[in-house]
């Protein structure tokens, strides 16, 4: 199978007053044609900043892509214009968010605005695109699609509203669909339902999936693979079987010993269940990320060398890829974040203002859009 979508090296960074948040900071993986692939973590590790950077959808300021590529059906998304970046977001690219509200228009009907999305990227007629948006609400399940068409979304449930989203995604026929959190605002029979459906369409359809969760139980019944995501960085890439099987990273170890298990095996001597294992502390300030090893405060497999350098991640076997000294003594060097530690200390402000100039620079002398490349490149 082809590679759908190839990211290499990918850095998004949030420059506020004095310091720089390195929410993505520095990863490659790839997607096939109609694979699935989950990306785990705790809150806060980078997962949406992941796929908003995919979508170009980063808040700038005080966000910027500061370095990478993403190599979508060949073409690379971050050298796209604004205008050819909405033709891949509405026809190539679909992204369904945790909170349906925030992306439905709470004053317009479900009905015009599918029909909207069918109208402008599939240049259907208006009354085409009404039928289709109907037959669009039966495949995700909604009854009586004609009448919900008519309705606003706040008369619909958390539920219902989940599934015109995914209706809305669907329309366009994507190749890849983003999944953030989709059911973390459902409660669990719901949560349930929506999975399901979002499994069979998936199926029925081919397409490539990317399955953003903190929960390790609905990668385990919806992927292929699993990309464990930690501070900013891929910690572990593996097939969903191998992972599950025995997990390699001491995080990815430590999120499975948080799974609840239903069987003996939950159970202490005593035949009562045993207390879910956390993994204790909590993830290092993204502003200040240590010198070694980011999971080293927490991990109990900590040597001296995980103080002292960052592993770089490597393939250890069948194609699965560990950032942890345990596996290979690698060290990863990148004169990138050394020069970002300058610029976060001079100020995001500072940093701005020379994009800024730099872009207007750029525009002047009719050059290409380079102002993704550091700016501070020499600044030692
Ligand atoms: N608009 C923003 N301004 C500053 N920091 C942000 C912003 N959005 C996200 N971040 C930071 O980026 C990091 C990664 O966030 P995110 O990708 O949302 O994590 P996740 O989805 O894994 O919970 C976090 O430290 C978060 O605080
Ligand atoms: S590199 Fe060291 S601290 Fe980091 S996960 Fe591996 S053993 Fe733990
Ligand atoms: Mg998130």
């Amino acid at each position: 199978m082809g590679k759908l979508i190839e990211i290499e090296n990918l850095r998004t960074y949030f420059f506020l007053p004095g310091y720089a948040v390195r929410a993505v900071d520095g990863i490659s993986f790839s997607v096939d044609e109609g694979e699935t692939v989950g990306i785990v973590g705790e809150s806060g590790c980078g997962k949406s900043q992941t796929s908003m950077s995919i979508m170009r959808l980063v808040p700038d300021p005080p966000g910027k892509i500061i370095q990478g590529q993403i190599k979508f059906d060949g073409k690379d998304l971050l050298k796209l214009s604004e205008d050819e970046m909405r033709k891949v977001r509405g026809n190539d690219v679909s992204m369904i968010f945790q909170e349906p509200m925030t992306s439905l228009n709470p004053v317009l009907t479900i009905g015009f605005q599918i029909a909207e999305v069918l109208m402008l990227h599939r240049k259907l007629s208006p009354s085409d695109a009404d039928k289709e948006a109907a037959r669009l609400l039966k495949m995700v399940g909604i009854s009586d699609p004609e009448e919900r068409l008519k309705e606003y979304p706040f008369q619909l449930s958390g539920g219902l509203r989940q599934r015109v989203m995914i209706a809305i995604a669907m329309a366009c026929q994507p190749k890849l669909l983003i999944a953030d959190e989709p059911t973390t605002a459902l409660d669990v029979t719901i949560q349930a339902q929506i999975l399901r459906l979002m499994k069979k369409l998936q199926e029925e359809k081919n397409m490539a999936t990317m399955f953003i969760t903190h929960d390790l139980a609905v990668i385990a019944n919806f992927t292929t693979r699993v990309i464990v995501m930690y501070a900013g960085v891929i910690v572990e890439d593996s097939s969903v079987h191998d992972l599950f099987k025995k997990p390699l990273h001491p995080y990815t170890q430590g999120l499975l010993g948080s799974i609840p298990v239903m069987n003996e095996a939950s159970k202490n001597d005593e035949g009562k269940r045993k207390r879910l294992y956390t993994i204790p502390g909590t993830l290092p300030d993204p502003k200040r990320f240590p010198v070694g090893c980011r999971f080293a405060s927490r991990c109990p497999k900590a040597m001296k060398q995980c103080w002292e350098a960052e592993p770089e991640i490597v393939e250890v076997e069948n194609g699965r890829k560990v950032r942890c000294f345990l596996y290979s003594p690698t060290i990863r060097q990148d004169p990138t974040i050394k020069s970002i530690e300058i610029l976060a200390k001079h100020g995001g402000k500072a940093w701005l203002k020379e994009v800024e100039r730099r872009e207007k620079a750029k525009a002047k002398s009719g050059a290409k859009n380079k102002a993704l490349e550091n700016p501070v490149q020499g600044d030692k």
